[in-house]
């Protein structure tokens, strides 16, 4: 699939089913705007999200609430926000098929939040992993590192959604929005399905130390990298010293591991015949590698430009999947008030 498949047009309707159709899957994510894109961010999760909008009724945003736990500089939250927008918009979110906006347009989660966390015992925020992780490097805790799985679980009931597509690591603030579903629909009234994660095929995406590319290891490949940047990134690939002339075992390398994410069948097993047959050195491996990065993301960095050049549409694209996510919202407010004895 090539990165940029659809480009968001100018603003026509979405079209609209028959009323009598059956509800597609409500699908939906969220998207921490922490700083720039890496490879491991694109398989692990960007990559599933564009992917589904063909396949359900997808409800996508930026996460601006929630990154208030990490960011508060002002300049910087904006800028990020604004960079990842651009960032899936160009690597092919379609805001005609996904609503695709920022939490904080849609302040009636954190009115669902606080309904929510009178029914959420202290001890199942208490053994969130990322709570302890944070804790464990010495994060300062706030309450709002505390409470994030609460507002994450209200992100996600809001939109009365079935599927969240995640990577691993938000697998247990899945399960807990499901206790916290339960636990409402049980002491009122049952308006939550309880959702459930979807997990992309499990890839690992090594960083260029070896191990999982993460932003917190230093490690990343930037998507939209290109020129030097890009070839630094990859120059610093971390490579055993096996000589040019001899043979190298593909199945133990990070640069093979990455150009395999990245290649076709036909092109991974040509490539790994010849580290088997020796005389490739690790520099030719990383110049392969780099142009497969450029092919596979050339167009999105084209299309990133270009909306870069008109920020209003991206603006536009923003404020109407806002829009569409406030009118579901408020709807299950309605319910919620209601379920809870609040008119
Ligand atoms: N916590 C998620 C992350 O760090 C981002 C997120 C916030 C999210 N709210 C969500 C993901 C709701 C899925 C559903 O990646």
């Amino acid at each position: 699939m090539p990165a940029t498949s659809r480009s968001p047009s100018r603003m026509s309707p979405a079209m609209e089913p028959p009323a009598d159709a059956p509800r597609r899957p409500r699908i939906l994510s969220g998207v921490q705007p922490s700083g720039k894109l890496h490879l491991g961010n694109y398989f692990g999760a960007i990559r599933q999200h564009i992917a589904l909008q063909e396949e359900g009724d997808c409800f996508f945003f930026v996460a601006d609430f929630h990154a208030l736990t990490t960011i508060q500089d002002p300049a910087v939250l904006k800028e990020n926000v604004r960079a990842v927008a651009l960032d899936y918009l160009a690597l092919g979110l379609d805001p005609e098929k996904a609503a695709f906006f920022r939490q904080s347009d849609v302040p009636e989660v954190t009115e669902l939040a606080w309904i929510l966390s009178t029914v959420t015992g202290m001890g199942l925020l208490e053994r969130a992993h990322s709570y302890k992780d944070k804790l464990a490097r010495g994060i300062p805790a706030s309450a709002g590192l505390f409470n994030y799985p609460l507002l994450m679980a209200a992100d996600i009931l809001i939109y009365r959604s079935n599927v969240v597509p995640v990577g691993q690591d938000q697998v247990q603030h899945i399960e807990m929005t499901r206790d916290i579903a339960g636990y409402f629909n049980q002491t009122w009234k049952k308006v939550f399905p309880l959702p459930e994660a979807r997990l992309d095929r499990q890839l690992i995406v090594p960083g260029t130390d070896g191990k999982k590319m993460s932003k917190s290891y230093g490690n990343t490949i930037d998507i939209f990298a290109e020129g030097p940047a890009l070839k630094s990134a990859v120059m610093k690939i971390v490579t055993d010293s096996t000589p040019v002339e001899a043979p190298k075992d593909p199945q133990t390398d990070n640069v093979f591991a990455l150009y395999a994410l990245l290649a076709t069948a036909e092109e991974r097993d040509a490539l790994a015949g010849r580290y088997r047959a020796g005389g490739l050195g690790y520099g030719d491996a990383k110049k392969l590698l780099i142009e497969k990065i450029d092919e596979r993301f050339r167009s999105a960095r084209q299309r990133r430009r270009e909306l870069e050049r008109d920020p209003g549409l991206v603006e536009a694209s923003l404020r109407r999947g806002a829009e569409r996510a406030r009118g579901e919202a408020r709807e299950t407010m309605r319910q919620v008030r209601e379920a809870v004895g609040l008119t």
